[in-house]
């Protein structure tokens, strides 16, 4: 490259490549219009538009209170911050790179529409408070949002569960059958680590629900603005209580996709159960034809695509967490650009989590349960703990029932018989203790039944926690 070419290319990028925005009043040239794209989060972070619209009014309102701003000022900054977020709504607002990011985008707007007014909007506020808080409140609603998803969830399981609280089906360890429960109870299950996640969203939201504005870049602010103001006004419960902290601390974001992992986690589970129930080999249920997918090759195929993404968007989510905690981990008090990086991870887990929320809410009242299958999966060896336990109740030490038990059912299986076809007479020659009542005790419904601790699948225990679940 000789001199003069570099020469051209570099007043190019200086003068024509990039537009000013706000705040480059100290450099003599723009920037190179890769930089600039590279480092603006206008493409994504226009999603907040409406949180920092809300956050500049009160900011705004503020301001006038504290007689920063004139009354008239601060009338004329809400009026046209109302006015552009319509323009963002309808889809009519210019969105120009150059401005960085939302919070820039919208301050020039505003300073075109109503002027001098709009280039008040920006006293004792730095857009790293502006950006902390517009996340915050934007975090907030969503929060919220999925917190309802979770309790729609929670309702549809409820609702399929109280039509199955004598389903048997086989409980499973090492996915080797184990011991019968009821599709209600094994639904329960789910209904207890769906509520663990909907405590930690709350708490997440706690945590949000904290004030940052007024920290200004890191530092606060010599000018005499009301804090408290801005928060009541924007609802909020408290206020950061250390400038740097409020800048810098992005662990609500961490709370959220810690939460937002777990139930993912949740999720690709109980996903997983579903495919697995699918198939031929366990014939429990029937996916609805609007949840199934067909195959472009084999006639035949039903595809539990819909299960299978919910699973495979679980690595999203988990990424999401893992790259946001990657993010903070070398980061430097106060606020870095780094910290731009969270606005992405945000929407990605919420994006994901949302919708596979919904959905599986919306399958599950939908599926068809093959009950006769699951029941017959439920029974044959599935009985030997609850035979081992009647001569524990006889006085047999429990270790020597094992045994007992354990002969009878290495025989059976040799001789492929089931513990259900044994008479009286049989199950005395493996123990003196086994009385006329030990054979009500091979059947899957008793079995259910008489296993009523708390916890437990008896159908009595089951409909009452069922029930506290439903009054949530
Ligand atoms: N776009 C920035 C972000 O998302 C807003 C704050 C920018 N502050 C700064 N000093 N560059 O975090």
């Amino acid at each position: 490259m000789n001199k003069s070419t570099s020469n051209n290319s570099k007043s190019r990028s200086a003068n024509s490549g990039a537009k000013r925005n706000l705040i480059r009043s100290r450099f003599a040239g723009g920037r190179l219009p890769e930089v600039e794209a590279f480092t603006a989060s206008l493409p994504f972070d226009r999603r907040l538009y409406r949180h920092d619209i809300l956050g500049s009014i009160a900011h705004a309102r503020m301001l006038a209170k504290v007689g920063l701003l004139t009354p008239a000022e601060a009338r004329r900054i809400a009026t046209g911050l109302k006015q552009i977020e319509t323009e963002i709504t309808d889809g009519r607002f210019r969105f120009e790179l150059a401005d960085e990011d939302i919070h820039l985008a919208i301050e020039r707007r505003l300073t075109a529409k109503i002027g001098e007014a709009g280039r008040k909007l920006h006293t004792a506020r730095s857009r790293n408070d502006q950006v902390a808080l517009d996340l915050r409140m934007f975090l907030r609603d969503e929060l919220r949002a999925v917190v309802e998803a979770i309790a729609g969830l929670r309702g549809a399981l409820i609702a399929v569960a109280r039509h199955h609280l004598e389903t048997v089906m086989p409980g499973y360890t090492h996915l080797q059958r184990a011991q019968p429960v009821s599709l209600a109870h094994h639904l329960l299950a789910y209904i207890e680590m769906f509520e663990r996640d909907r405590e930690r969203f709350e708490q997440a939201l706690a945590r949000t629900d904290v004030m940052p504005l007024g920290a200004g870049a890191l530092a606060a602010t010599t000018l005499p603005i009301d804090r408290a103001a801005v928060a009541r006004e924007l609802n909020f419960s408290r206020l950061a209580e250390n400038s740097i902290d409020a800048v810098s601390d992005r662990d609500f974001v961490l709370d959220f996709l810690s939460a937002a992992a777990i139930t993912a986690v949740h999720l690709s589970r109980m996903s997983e159960e579903l495919i697995l129930w699918s198939t031929s080999e366990f014939g429990f249920i029937e996916l609805p034809d609007e949840f199934a997918t067909g195959s472009s090759m084999m006639p035949q195929k039903k595809n539990p695509d819909l299960l299978e993404l919910i699973r495979g968007k679980t690595g999203r989510v988990l990424g999401d967490l893992v790259a946001m905690l990657t993010v903070m981990k070398g980061l430097p008090l106060a606020y870095n650009s780094d910290l731009q990086e969270d606005k992405e991870r945000v929407f990605d887990a919420l994006d994901t989590i949302k919708p596979s929320l919904w959905v599986i809410a919306k399958l599950w009242p939908r599926l068809r349960f093959r009950v006769e299958t699951m029941r017959l999966a439920a029974g044959g060896f599935s009985l030997a703990t609850d035979m081992a336990e009647y001569l524990v109740r006889r006085g047999l030490p429990f270790r020597e029932a094992h045994g007992v038990i354990g002969k009878m059912v290495r025989e059976l299986a040799a001789a492929g018989r089931s513990l259900e076809d044994l008479s009286l007479g049989e199950l005395q020659g493996y123990s003196k203790l086994f009385a006329v009542d030990s054979i009500k005790i091979l059947s899957v419904d008793h079995s259910l039944a008489a296993r009523s601790v708390i916890g437990g699948p008896a159908p009595r225990l089951v409909r009452k926690r069922l029930e506290r679940f439903a009054e949530k």
